[in-house]
């Protein structure tokens, strides 16, 4: 068979003289954190990237379609992102809020903007997990609860704070965690009691978080946090009506509703700005990373000026929070999204390649669930239908398989069982179309 070729692109990358891949991880090895892993048995080093490629040092080029573990959203050094961040990197790199700089609350502006009823105030910090623990901190501020509610098979930070929101024992270490959280069923209609042929599933699911509250908590609770999709428990889409119900309930029990759209944001699923959105609700608190800054240190907090209220009773401050620099990308980044059409293209190349999953999944018995929205698309794979048996090493296999054709995927779920599939949003059809054709021969080959 002939190997699937990588749509034709017009760049060279610029020779690399730096030190080999072999060198730079003896170099790791030697002084750097032993707890990161990783990908591919033999690691790949990237030294240059221009949107949905990047380059090894030997001038390899692969199709991205993990985007820096869903980061890159519009495209590796995008030329208005690095003309933003240039200039301003010229001029003043670091002030703090304790001056005034236009970019923060002109960027502050235009992401208020985007969000949809009175959510119209911004923090800026600097990951996901700081994000998701100023929420936190926020809801229990403004509410005067404490227990929080959140999904298992949700990943939030790895702070002490968020690693005891992530219910996933691959990414919790076995320390006295932060007490009053509780963790209600993912609603995963593959893996879950209620599957894709229940259409009461998204009640159903909600029930459990009623429960939850009712048992566990003192009946008040400070916060539901949940990702709008999950992404490292493997793409999981939630029922229609899911997020409704639960807001409901949370706000009946005297919560806020958080929405961690550190993966699903920014136009990533198709439909909508939101992830949010495509569960027809709207949060209290929504959280933000990655996607935000394609690539560059940014997080941000939006809520509503009487919930920020809460925050006023004490000093609240992040040092790189605002950060002239970071504040340019970001916007320019929005400027992207909106010129490029980047939540329209996610759309069409999305559906194309949930498509063509589908199609390989009638090929290849080792698919069990096909799921996405737009850009945000997981294949579970399992050594049998009818018991989903993970299938771990299968799925380690595709996915080194893939790299070695030109296409570099993302893992996850639990038991690292799903392929991930979350390339920047400036992917083309065929892209997609090659991605396809690397993943049926990965297949193919098991
Ligand atoms: C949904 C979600 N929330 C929060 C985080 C934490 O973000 P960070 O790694 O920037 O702290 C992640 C990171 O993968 C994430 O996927």
């Amino acid at each position: 068979m002939k190997a699937p070729q990588l749509p034709p692109f017009n760049c060279q990358p610029q020779p690399y003289t730096g030190p080999s891949a072999a060198e730079v991880l003896a170099l790791r090895k030697a002084h750097v954190n032993p707890a990161i892993f990783h990908y591919y048995k033999e690691p790949l080093m990237i030294v240059e990237g221009r949107g949905q490629y990047v380059f090894d040092e030997r001038g390899r080029r692969y199709l991205d379609a993990f985007a820096g573990i869903v980061t890159v959203s519009v495209g590796h050094c995008h030329p208005h992102v690095v003309a933003a961040a240039n200039a301003q990197n010229d001029r003043i790199q670091h002030t703090t809020t304790i001056y005034l700089h236009p970019n923060l609350p002109a960027y502050a502006a235009a992401l208020a903007a985007k969000m949809p009823g009175n959510l119209k105030v911004c923090y800026f910090v600097n990951s996901g997990s700081e994000a998701n623990d100023l929420a936190i901190l926020m809801a229990r501020a403004f509410t005067g609860n404490f227990d929080v509610v959140a999904l298992r098979n949700g990943y939030h930070g790895g702070s002490p704070g968020t690693m005891a929101l992530t219910a996933h024992s691959t990414w919790k270490f076995n320390v006295a965690a932060p007490a009053g959280v509780h963790h209600a069923l993912a609603p995963d209609r593959y893996r879950g009691p209620w599957g894709y042929d229940e259409p009461a599933a998204g009640a159903k699911y909600a029930a459990d978080v009623s429960e939850l509250i009712g048992f566990t908590t003192p009946g008040k609770v400070a916060a539901f946090i949940a990702e709008s999709i999950q992404g490292v428990g493997g793409a999981v889409v939630f029922p229609d009506g899911y997020l409704r119900d639960v807001y409901a309930t949370v706000r009946a029990a005297g919560g806020l509703c958080i929405a961690d759209e550190v993966q699903a944001g920014f136009g990533r699923t198709g439909t909508h700005f939101w992830g949010f959105e495509t569960q027809g609700v709207v949060p209290d608190i929504v959280t933000m990373a990655k996607g935000i800054g394609n690539g560059a240190p940014l997080a941000a907090v939006v809520t509503t000026p009487q919930i920020a209220q809460a925050l006023t009773s004490r000093i609240h401050f992040n040092t790189f929070g605002g950060n002239p620099v970071c504040c340019a990308i970001g916007k320019a980044v929005l400027e992207v999204i909106e010129r490029e059409g980047l939540q329209a293209n996610s759309l069409r190349v999305g559906e194309h390649l949930l498509a063509g999953l589908r199609r390989l999944q009638e090929k290849h018995s080792i698919i069990g669930d096909v799921r996405g929205h737009g850009l945000m698309i997981g294949v579970e794979l399992v050594r049998d239908r009818a018991t989903k048996e993970p299938a771990k090493a299968e799925c380690a296999a595709v996915f080194e398989r893939a790299r070695e054709l030109g296409a570099l995927i993302g893992k996850g779920g639990l038991h690292g069982n799903v392929l991930r599939i979350k390339p920047p949003m400036c992917i083309t059809a065929s892209d997609a179309d090659f991605l396809l054709e690397v993943l049926d021969a990965g297949l193919g080959g098991l």
